[in-house]
């Protein structure tokens, strides 16, 4: 005998294209009916993709197939896709210009390292600049930017960023206790984005760029539901494991239609200090393919350097301390780049993911 428990459970195998969590593990699945032979299905999804919805009909069917010879009826409930593309008409947070997301499929590839110093070197060059640490399972921000322990002002219910070196940060980090380990489930997450991007008293900003966890899950998502996301950054390193993430990112991306400004490879490399030679310590010549292959181009290469590490560790990021050197020049050259992408998103039209929203059945 069919029953609920039984569909729930295959439904929990079905991943979310281009997530690494379920369909179940997201809330997508409202309601499930089994009467007799006959199985309804119903689903409310943030995308409305066509080939997601098929994607999801095929692997759906797969799964429940498995159960036995049934009549499968899937019911999806898409946002509805509004006319106008321009990012400007949505932004809920209107005095910001550009919302960049700075993302990878693995962990401890350096998306805050190079958030860090790519918002200072956005700010070097005169832009006014956010940064908002969204890792809300390992916040590192607030040490990287060096103000740990400094305590954020409330105003009634509202929060000021704290400013460090020209750059405008706020973090989870600062709201939380110092150490805290933080296990949040899914509904939390999106709750605490939400809540973050109410109550935080931005100045004007030309740029907010967002450093987020590892992977693509709830946050990701939450963001992409609640502003118009410019344009995502993937980080990576040049290393085959780290690459087969990047290109989950990637497709988190393109199905969140957020555009990709381009890859920054991190850890490109070793220049040794004594000698100069360059060691290719994650290999070499990876992350060329992947960028032409989803139309995009590599922002940058940054080389292991331990200045950047102690630069990261002390607060002083090396474009603080050290901006006439070559690795600064690379972050400049990659923020520059970013800027001028930006620009052409927004004369283009502006980033077109529509603020997703998913209807309520
Ligand atoms: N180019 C580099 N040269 C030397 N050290 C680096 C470089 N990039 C990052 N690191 C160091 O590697 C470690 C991981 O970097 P970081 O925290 O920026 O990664 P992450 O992708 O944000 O990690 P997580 O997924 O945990 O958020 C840090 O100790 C950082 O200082
Ligand atoms: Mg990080």
């Amino acid at each position: 005998m069919i029953n609920k428990k039984l569909i729930e459970e295959k439904l929990s195998k079905v991943i979310y294209p281009g997530f690494t969590k379920s369909i179940s593990d997201f809330g997508f699945v409202k309601d499930i009916s089994a009467t007799n032979n006959r199985i309804d299905i119903y689903l409310d999804i943030p995308s409305s993709a066509p080939e997601i919805e098929a994607q999801l009909h095929e692997e759906i069917h797969k799964r429940i197939s498995l159960l036995g010879d049934l009549e499968i009826n899937i019911f999806i409930a898409k946002p509805k896709i509004p006319k106008e593309t321009s990012s400007h008409g949505k932004n809920v947070l209107p005095a910001i210009q550009n919302f960049i997301m700075i993302s990878s499929g693995k962990g401890g590839v350096g998306k805050s390292t190079t958030s860090v110093n790519l918002a200072i070197a956005l700010a070097q060059q005169g832009k006014r600049v956010g940064l908002l640490d969204l890792d809300i399972y390992g916040p590192n921000i607030p040490r990287m930017m060096g103000i740990e322990g400094k305590q954020p002002v409330f105003l009634g219910n509202k929060i000021k960023p704290i400013v460090a070196h020209n750059v405008q940060v706020m973090s989870i980090g600062s709201l939380v206790e110092r150490g805290a380990s933080l296990i949040w489930k899914g509904a939390m997450v999106t709750q605490a984005i939400e809540q973050m991007l109410e109550d935080i008293l931005w100045n004007k900003l030309d740029i907010l760029l967002f450093d987020m966890p590892p992977g693509t899950g709830d946050a990701q998502l939450a963001l992409a539901q609640n502003l118009p996301v410019t344009a995502g950054i993937c980080v990576t390193t040049p290393q085959k494991v780290a690459l087969d993430d990047t290109v989950r990112s990637m497709d988190m991306f393109t199905q969140l239609h957020i555009p990709i400004a381009g890859i920054v490879e991190n850890m490109s490399g070793f220049i040794c200090p004594d000698s100069g030679k360059k060691y290719d310590i994650f290999g070499k010549g990876t992350t060329k393919p992947l960028a032409e292959n989803y139309h995009t181009e590599i922002l940058g290469e940054i080389p292991i350097e331990p200045a950047i590490r102690e630069g990261g560790d002390s607060g002083l990021p090396i474009t603080v301390l050290a901006p006439q050197c070559e690795t600064s020049k690379r972050y400049q050259t990659i923020a520059a780049k970013i800027w001028e992408i930006a620009l052409k998103i927004n004369e283009e039209g502006g980033a077109n993911n529509e603020k997703i929203q998913p209807t309520i059945f």
